[in-house]
């Protein structure tokens, strides 16, 4: 046994392939005989056993958890754990793999760090809210120094679902509704996971999820159905996954869902055709959680069954169903998968481990010094606290009611308001959220001089079922067993005594998340009668809104002076918040997804087409035979892209360099350039952004697409002049018979504040 281990070690130095670029044929050479030299070694069973992922207990997300993992890792029958941490516990388990079984294969271990590890940093939508991919890409970072400080190597992040239905509970975990933004916060992200270079220990792995069309669940019910135009995949969901792919992430995992009528998990089409062939992706797919034998309730067959299409479509590992280990055996003796099939899954394994560095050292990851020094830092704690600030939207802010003084007396309501546990948002399974700070912590922290009066003014739900099914996974909310009713009269009583409310109110953060979908997605009526008695005592009211969806907010935006949306911002949420109800920090964040009016509009998206009978009213009447409602506005609440500041931006008109742009001239470009003033009393960031509309191309253009942003920091009185560079690449999308062409013709460019309000100019793509 020691002497394969040093055969292993010897055969495998030089491991630590780069993440981002296409690894040396030198290294590939060297890993492949490393590789296909273990293989020759290997049963059957211990070929299977690299293919099974089974959960450590820290966290499950299916009705079923692993068994025997002890016995079965000795027998080399399991390939990776996810769920377990701390150098101690991961050495211990790696130690039962490189000891214990025959072959002394490492396994690897995975975790969902999907917004940071122990430092938590605002859950993705509110991230993705900042428009910032420095910051972004720096999350990934602290995340993966820290997850990697505790023992894991791998994450099951970024999540790039583009999603529109903001039901679907899982939008918390996304980017929002648009595959351009969605694509550079992928490869911010797979780029701060995995760093420059495998060799370095706090690299971890990114794994892609979910592939493919998750996002895009009928009725925004979680697992649901999927059903979308290949044209319509190509343009405006797949782009994301791809560019994580393209960013180099060494993984990707399969979704829950069908496409055409076959689960991503068992699709042929999406696994092998489009990610291998078209995509070239070289790397390791993993299945979702159960997602195997789930099928047996799609309807595709009996265990074996599906567990033999999963393999044949192109799954490698297993994600806790245990089907392949369990039964792949049995159907490569009855002739249903072949010995190929089963020896490429695993050859994509061991690759993996050995990109890893495992081979080498399996214990790399198992430094308790590091766990001690690199988790938890106060310098990751600025970070969070810096990120947390750049997540939140302004949504209004009349007369100036933001930002408060540091002093007089704030009545601080809502059952949000000195909660901690509920600060760190949804899919945060690493984090102790006893060390969130909360809401008072933070005003306390950054106004001291301030007085609280504080009052519970509702429990998140009036209904104690719908509460509990909310106070899960270690975020109680804390409910109240008094009335409603006397809940509020405390509140309004205390009130009135105040100079301002900060109304502390919204969705727990188990309101999002998976299988956490809403029919409604209004604030819950109990929390809004409390908000309309708060309104009656005419003290100027501050909606300090949680949530981890879009919400439809008629009433609040109607009759509210002020609404700071700030998703849940993770550790630092209540200083974050704090900074920006003071003016510490001036809010920049802009929507990524659409907020809707009601729940009628969804789903909802800025890019949408305009059909052949497009409303042509003032916004607010009806028209008939026109694509509009007859009980709601087409408009949304709040556009894609919008976002206020304390102070005010003025947008000049634009300026084209030119007005042509030529196919045939390579690398042509037209340059757009906009000056942006700061016209109000703040140093403020601005995020400006550019869409274009492809006025005639041979399928119907979307009124807008996004195709480029520029976060810029003003002061006050200062302008600034932002160009972007517009080259045929820019204009080029997917057309009938999916290939990726401009065509030419006249183009619109815009270029605002938000996806709503913007300055236009035109330009003609010549042949
Ligand atoms: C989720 C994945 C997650 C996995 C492992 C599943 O239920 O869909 O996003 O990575 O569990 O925890």
């Amino acid at each position: 046994m020691k002497r394969l281990l040093a055969i292993v070690t010897l055969l495998s130095i030089g491991f630590g392939a780069s993440c981002t670029a296409q690894p040396s044929a030198a290294y590939l050479a060297k890993r492949d005989a490393f590789v296909v030299g273990l293989m020759k070694k290997m049963t059957l069973d211990e070929k299977l056993g690299q293919l099974n992922l089974v959960v450590g207990g820290e966290a499950t997300t299916g009705s079923s958890v692993s068994t025997d993992v002890e016995t079965k890792i000795k027998a080399g029958k399991i390939g990776g754990i996810f769920s377990i941490s701390t150098p101690s516990r991961i050495r211990k388990t790696q130690e039962l793999a490189v000891n214990q079984s025959r072959l002394k294969i490492p396994m690897i271990f995975g975790m969902d760090v999907i917004h940071g590890y122990k430092t938590l940093f605002p859950i993705p939508l509110g991230i993705s809210s900042s428009w910032d991919m420095g910051l972004i890409e720096k999350m990934a970072r602290i995340s993966a120094i820290e997850a990697s400080a505790d023992g894991i190597c791998w994450t099951f992040s970024p999540m790039v679902d583009i999603a529109r239905d903001p039901r679907w509970g899982r939008i918390a975990e996304g980017s929002g509704e648009d595959p351009y933004l969605g694509s550079q916060i992928a490869r911010a992200m797979v780029k701060g996971y995995q760093g420059k270079s495998y060799a370095e220990t706090n690299t971890i792995m990114a794994c892609v999820k979910h592939f493919a069309l998750y996002g895009a669940a009928e009725a925004g019910r979680d697992y649901h159905t999927t059903d979308m135009s290949k044209v319509r995949m190509y343009n405006e969901y797949l782009p994301p996954y791809k560019a994580a792919l393209d960013a180099g992430a060494g993984s990707i995992m399969a979704s829950f869902n069908d496409i055409d009528g076959i689960p991503a998990t068992a699709n042929n089409w999406l696994l092998t055709d489009l990610l291998r062939r078209q995509w070239k992706f070289k790397g390791m797919v993993v299945s979702d959680y159960t997602g195997i034998t789930e099928m047996v309730n799609h309807g595709l067959g009996d265990v074996q069954t599906v567990a033999a299409k999963a393999l044949m479509a192109g799954n490698d590992m297993d994600m806790v169903s245990e089907s392949f280990v369990n039964t792949l055996g049995k159907s490569l003796k009855e002739q249903k998968v072949t010995q190929a099939q089963i020896d490429l899954a695993c050859r994509r394994v061991l690759e993996m481990k050995y990109d890893l560095g495992l081979f080498t050292d399996p214990f790399r990851f198992c430094d308790e010094n590091r766990a001690k020094t690199e988790i938890f830092t106060a310098e990751h704690r600025a970070e969070a606290r810096k990120a947390a600030g750049k997540s939140f939207v302004l949504l209004k802010n009349d007369k100036q009611t933001l930002p408060l003084a540091k002093n007089g007396t704030i009545a601080l309501i809502g059952p949000l308001a000195d909660n901690k546990e509920n600060m760190a948002g949804t899919w945060s399974v690493s984090g102790d959220f006893t060390k969130c700070v909360s809401v008072e912590e933070g005003i306390k922290n950054v106004a001291g001089n301030v007085t609280i009066l504080k009052a519970r003014g509702a429990n998140i739900y009036s209904d104690a079922r719908l509460d509990a099914n909310v106070s899960i996974f270690g975020k109680p909310t804390n409910r109240d067993p008094r009335s409603d009713a006397d809940m509020i009269a405390e509140a309004v009583a205390t009130a009135q005594k105040a100079d301002v409310i900060v109304a502390a109110l919204g969705e727990a953060a188990e309101m999002t998340g998976e299988a956490s979908s809403r029919s409604d997605i209004s604030i819950p009526e109990n929390q809004r009668d409390l908000l309309k008695a708060l309104v009656k005592t005419g003290k100027p009211v501050v909606l300090v809104l949680f949530t981890g969806r879009p919400l439809a907010l008629p009433w609040e935006n109607e009759n509210l002076p002020a609404i700071l949306n700030v998703w849940f911002g993770g550790t630092e949420a209540g200083n974050a918040i704090a900074d920006v109800l003071f003016g510490d920090v001036n809010p920049s964040g802009k929507l990524s997804a659409t907020f809707p009016r009601n729940v009628g509009q969804i789903p909802i998206y800025y890019s949408h087409k305009n059909t052949g009978r497009p409303y042509g009213g003032n916004g607010t009447d009806f028209q008939k035979f026109q694509s509009n409602y007859l009980d709601v506005p087409n408009s949304p609440l709040y556009p894609f892209g919008y976002g206020l500041s304390y102070t005010s931006f003025e947008y000049s008109e634009l300026t084209l360099s030119k007005k042509t742009l030529a196919m045939a001239v390579p690398k042509d470009v037209v340059n757009v350039s906009v000056t942006v003033k700061n016209t109000g009393n703040f140093d403020g960031e601005e995020v400006v952004q550019l869409y274009i509309r492809d006025k005639v191309r041979s399928i119907t253009p979307p009124v807008k697409e996004l195709k480029g942003f520029q976060k810029i920091m003003l002061k006050k009185g200062e302008s600034k002049t932002v160009s972007f560079a517009l080259s045929v690449e820019d204009l080029k999308f997917y057309n009938s018979a999916l290939n990726f062409v401009a065509e030419p013709g006249e183009f619109v460019v815009f270029v605002g504040t938000n996806s709503q309000n913007v300055k236009e100019a035109m330009f003609t793509l010549n042949k």
